[in-house]
């Protein structure tokens, strides 16, 4: 067993929490001292990049949270930068238990931008996909129904730990959801974890995503999401644009995808 596994079956949660973030510390710091000492373009006082810096620590001691502060200190700053030349809402594909949904709805309150969040609350969907290594060595597989955690569960976290007035929530499989959504977007977060589920959010939320927004993506640690994220035949066939530049993409689980 891969030795962070070890450690979260094992080890009791304030001493697991506290090996998270001391390991992750070297990136997580230099993101959040950029983030307390600039201003963004949606005004923002250095009292409240503190605060939400404070309530992320305390979503991800509470809320089980797949990702790092500095994923999400990232995202939330360049968020606050969109300005308003970038119309559009907030959107997350990939819930899981809503931290990250709830340290967004903060970010969301702070941008005055909607928050849609796209999942269906019944972990992943039928697939063939083997799954395997990640970059980093560790083993990934993805049947259906893992990752499963119930909308109320997620309406609660949100509820108690972040801010619900800008939330709505989109239950039901992607490829049915986004396929009906319109509004345009400013910035997409997709953690999906499946090659399937990243073309479905690509298919449908790149042509709604406004020039000068942004798509991350969460899952570019995985081979089949770096091989569909780097195949020029992708972008083309299925979305009529060429590859997009995306950096450090095959070395970082954390990527940014241009519009
Ligand atoms: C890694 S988890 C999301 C983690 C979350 N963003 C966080 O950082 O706390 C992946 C989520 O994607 C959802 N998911 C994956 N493929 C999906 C699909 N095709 N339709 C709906 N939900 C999907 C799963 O239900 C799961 O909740």
């Amino acid at each position: 067993m891969h030795l962070r596994s070890r450690i979260k079956r094992y080890v009791p949660w304030p001493l697991h929490y506290l090996y998270r973030k001391l390991y992750y510390a070297p990136q997580d710091l230099p993101a959040i001292a950029g983030f307390l000492f600039h201003t963004t373009a949606s005004p923002t006082t250095f009292g409240e990049r503190l605060r939400l810096v404070g309530a992320f620590y305390r979503i991800s001691y509470r809320v089980d949270c797949p990702h790092t502060e500095h994923e999400l200190i990232t995202i939330a700053r360049a968020i606050l930068n969109l300005g308003t030349n970038v119309p559009g809402v907030i959107v997350e594909a990939g819930a899981y238990h809503g931290g990250s949904t709830t340290k967004l709805s903060l970010v969301a309150k702070l941008a005055k931008r909607k928050l849609a969040v796209f999942d269906s609350f019944e972990g992943m969907p039928e697939n063939t996909e083997a799954g395997g290594a990640s970059i980093y060595g560790r083993e990934h597989h993805f049947p259906k129904g893992s990752h499963a955690v119930g909308l109320e569960e997620v309406r609660h976290n949100v509820a108690t730990y972040g801010d619900s007035s800008r939330v709505s929530f989109h239950k039901g499989w992607l490829s049915d959801t986004l396929k009906d959504f319109t509004e345009p977007v400013a910035a997409a977060c997709m953690n999906v974890d499946l090659a399937q589920s990243t073309k479905d959010c690509l298919k449908y939320l790149y042509p709604l995503t406004s020039a000068g927004g942004v798509i991350f993506s969460q899952d570019a640690h995985f081979p089949w999401i770096i091989e569909l994220l780097g195949d020029a035949a992708f972008w083309e066939k299925e979305l009529g644009v060429p590859k997009p530049v995306i950096r450090n993409l095959g070395s970082s689980k954390f990527v940014a995808i241009p519009r």
